[in-house]
């Protein structure tokens, strides 16, 4: 059965990918690839933001994220709720957390500036020197902060997998094989949402690299 849409498929994978060229672009001192993929992560954040308002019904804030008693209940008994299409009760709050990481991320790299003011976001014009290194700690502390995320991320997936429940080619090819047919199938956003999503994404990433013109 199908689980997932396209937009949440691509806007995962592309992300492990834009993360992966940030990070290896500090390490290797690429900062003109660090700025490109940074500000394509935040496209893509700023896109999946309103894809959980206006996207796919498995790809809504208000479908994956359950009040503390329904996680707590999920928490003591993992297999009583069977199993639904989209994210479980404690994923769906460790979905939220990752994506309130990045938006952190992306926010204080477009105002950070480096230690001798050479390296510099697109708005860190509008701080002063000071307030740019600020950015810039706290820029490093969030990446320290997404790394934990992702790890214990992957250690969840491996946690399912080895009960059995296999999560990755779902996110690949969007089917989940393993959920019976009578549970409630992913209902599709239609293509005005997603272009609507897609133009606002790119417009804010547009104007934020041109230094955010009045
Ligand atoms: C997922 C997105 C991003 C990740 C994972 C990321 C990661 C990093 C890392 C690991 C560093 C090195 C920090 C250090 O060692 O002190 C760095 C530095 C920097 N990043 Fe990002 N970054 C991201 C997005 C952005 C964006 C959107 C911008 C601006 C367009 C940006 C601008 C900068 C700048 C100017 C520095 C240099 C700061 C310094 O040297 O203190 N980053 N970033
Ligand atoms: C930079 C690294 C990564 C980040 C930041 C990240 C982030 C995320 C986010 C935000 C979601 C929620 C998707 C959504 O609803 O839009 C997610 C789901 C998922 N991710 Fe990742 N991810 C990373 C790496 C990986 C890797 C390497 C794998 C596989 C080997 C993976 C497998 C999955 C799977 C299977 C799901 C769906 C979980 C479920 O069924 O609830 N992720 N990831």
């Amino acid at each position: 059965m199908k689980i997932w849409d396209l937009p949440t498929r691509l806007f995962h994978w592309l992300l492990v990918i834009l993360v992966g060229i940030s990070w290896w672009s500090t390490e290797t001192g690429h900062m003109d690839w660090h700025y490109r993929s940074g500000i394509s992560v935040l496209i893509l954040v700023v896109f999946r933001l309103l894809w959980g308002f206006i996207g796919g019904s498995t790809a809504r804030f208000g479908q994956f994220l359950r009040s503390p008693v329904t996680v707590i209940a999920y928490l003591r008994r993992p297999d009583a709720s069977g199993h639904m299409p989209g994210h479980n009760p404690l994923g769906g709050y460790s979905v939220v957390t990752m994506l309130l990481v990045l938006v952190i991320q992306v926010v204080t790299g477009v105002f950070a500036v480096d230690v001798d003011g050479i390296e510099s976001g697109p708005l860190s014009y509008m701080l002063s020197f000071d307030q740019g290194r600020i950015a810039a700690k706290v820029h490093h502390l969030s990446f320290t902060a997404l790394q934990v995320l992702v790890v214990l991320h992957l250690l969840a997936i491996v946690y399912y997998g080895i009960r059995g429940r296999r999560l990755i080619v779902p996110m690949v090819t969007g089917r989940d094989q393993q959920l019976s047919a009578s549970t409630d199938a992913l209902v599709n956003a239609g293509p005005v949402r997603f272009v609507t999503a897609i133009v606002i994404a790119f417009a804010l990433g547009w104007w934020v690299s041109a230094g955010a013109p009045l």
